[in-house]
């Protein structure tokens, strides 16, 4: 090959590198730090750093599967933000910071779930009754609605009481199509056994916490993507109440 055309194919490659990066599309590169909100950016008061993820803990993962059992009973004690933040972590934390890989396998590390906590008034020491988002990279939480919204959650869960009764429930939602666009329809089952491999995550650390939880399938998916102000693109596919269980 002359020197001519080296030299144009050099320039051609580093173009596709550099285009990207310049222009800002590198979160593209990178699949898991693809995980900010749609909705506008968030003021810094709306920006709540969580206290680091533990990775270490005090009981055995086989004793935190065979005691792991559904509980519905919840007493009204608050949540510190410190174990909200190790239940979140445990859902999709990142533990592969510079590939963006997390707590639970993703078809094709393209990550459809997006985590959500709805906070009763009084129920999460240091933060307001609100709707918060989840942000993986950088472990935070960003504010996204505001006031107790327990109550109307339940109602959209068929009524279901365990949900106003726990002092925060987790909310696991899918913008199925980031998985679609690769694996078409296909997707669709992998969107659905990702929130199976989030949700167990989560079960388990509340039990390991000594906390208690359940995964909460029967909702009316519009009153609850409602309520929480969800972006269009995103369905609501599990809920998990979680408090300290009344004995
Ligand atoms: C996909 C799915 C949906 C569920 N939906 C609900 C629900 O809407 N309400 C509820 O109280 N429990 C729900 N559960 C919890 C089951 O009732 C519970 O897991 C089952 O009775 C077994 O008990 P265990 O979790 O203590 O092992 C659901 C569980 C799964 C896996």
């Amino acid at each position: 090959m002359s020197w001519i055309w080296s030299r144009t194919l050099l320039a051609v490659i580093v173009a596709i590198v550099m285009v990207p990066i310049v222009a800002g599309g590198w979160q593209l590169l990178l699949p898991g730090l693809r995980d900010q909100p749609t909705t506008q950016a968030p003021t810094p008061e709306q920006r709540i750093v969580l206290p680091d993820p533990r990775e270490r803990g005090d009981v055995a993962l086989e004793e935190v599967l065979a005691r792991r059992r559904s509980v519905r009973n919840f007493t009204a004690e608050p949540l510190t933000l410190d174990r909200v933040g190790q239940l979140l972590w445990a859902a999709q934390g990142i533990t592969a910071p510079w590939r963006g890989l997390r707590t639970a396998p993703s078809a094709g590390a393209t990550f459809p779930l997006e985590v959500d906590v709805v906070v009763g008034e009084g129920a999460v020491a240091g933060i307001a009754a609100g709707v918060y988002r989840y942000v993986p990279a950088g472990h935070r939480l960003e504010a996204r609605a505001t006031g107790d919204r327990r109550e109307a959650l339940a109602a959209a869960a068929l009524g279901q009481p365990w949900i106003s009764d726990a002092p925060i429930t987790v909310v696991i939602s899918a913008d199925t199509a980031r998985t679609t666009a690769r694996y078409g329809e296909r997707g669709h089952r992998y969107v659905f056994m990702e929130a199976g491999h989030a949700g167990q995550n989560l079960l388990l650390q509340a039990e390991a916490l000594g906390l208690g939880s359940v995964p909460i399938g029967a909702f009316r998916d519009t009153q609850v993507a409602a309520i929480l102000e969800l972006p269009r693109e995103e369905v609501p596919l599990y809920l998990l109440p979680v408090g300290q269980p009344a004995r």
